[in-house]
């Protein structure tokens, strides 16, 4: 992994996109965001979810559920903080900053962990799905939105031409689902249930993972 992907490059990174975000990203990946809230709310209960960035996605959960929200950016939290005191989000338990990859969080503490638009900017992908699987009750889900690149033809050509730039955003467009079927079945006590495609184009995926027993 290069130093340009490291934790706090990715921290430089979005402190930048963080006034601008919304207003970018917002519309975007809406469908997305609302597709992997209506995955997690078939299980409900107390949902975490990483790189929650701006809160974005605070006010589409149904308020019987308990967030927690955690992110590699203050810059991104403060915004989020802004947004549950501005619409009285009550059922935000808590917003911390926090690396995905080393969740200071107790075992099977949630009933889902959410991660919209964050797998493929970590720096180490496998070792954060392997925190979002301990943090989670047996029977539990992990629930990812994301982008996933092209396996072959011009689009996956593109992917690996744009990467060196996209890191210094904070993205890894040619990352592959194999990185994530891989880990499932590398770590053995998750099981993965789907893989949807998703707007814009059809480029990004919902992806779901059971956590078993
Ligand atoms: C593309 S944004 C997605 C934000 C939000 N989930 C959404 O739906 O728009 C990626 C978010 O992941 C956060 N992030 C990146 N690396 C992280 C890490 N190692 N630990 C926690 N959050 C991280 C970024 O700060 C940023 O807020």
């Amino acid at each position: 992994m290069g130093s340009e992907f490291d934790r706090d490059s990715v921290a430089r990174a979005y402190a930048r996109w963080a006034p601008v975000y919304d207003l970018v990203f917002g519309a975007v990946f809406d469908r997305g965001r609302r597709a992997a809230i209506v995955a997690a709310e078939r299980i409900g209960g107390r949902i975490l979810e990483v790189g929650v960035g701006t809160g974005i996605s605070l006010p589409l959960y149904a308020h019987g559920n308990r967030l927690v929200g955690v992110d590699i950016s203050s810059a991104m939290l403060r915004k989020a903080q802004e947004r549950v005191v501005a619409l009285g989000l009550h059922n935000v338990e808590a917003l911390a900053v926090m690396d995905a990859a080393r969740l200071a969080l107790p075992d099977a503490a949630f009933d889902v962990v959410v991660a919209q638009y964050v797998i493929t900017a970590v720096p180490d992908p496998e070792a954060t799905l392997d925190e979002f699987a301990r943090v989670l009750r047996p029977g539990g889900e992990i629930v990812l939105v994301n982008h996933i690149g092209a396996e072959s033809g011009p689009r996956a050509l593109f992917e690996r031409c744009f990467a060196p730039l996209a890191r210094r955003l904070g993205w890894r467009p040619e990352f592959r689902f194999g990185r994530l079927s891989g880990w499932a079945a590398r770590h053995g006590g998750v099981r993965l249930l789907e893989r949807r495609p998703m707007p814009p184009l059809g480029h990004f995926s919902l992806i779901r993972f059971e956590r078993l027993a």
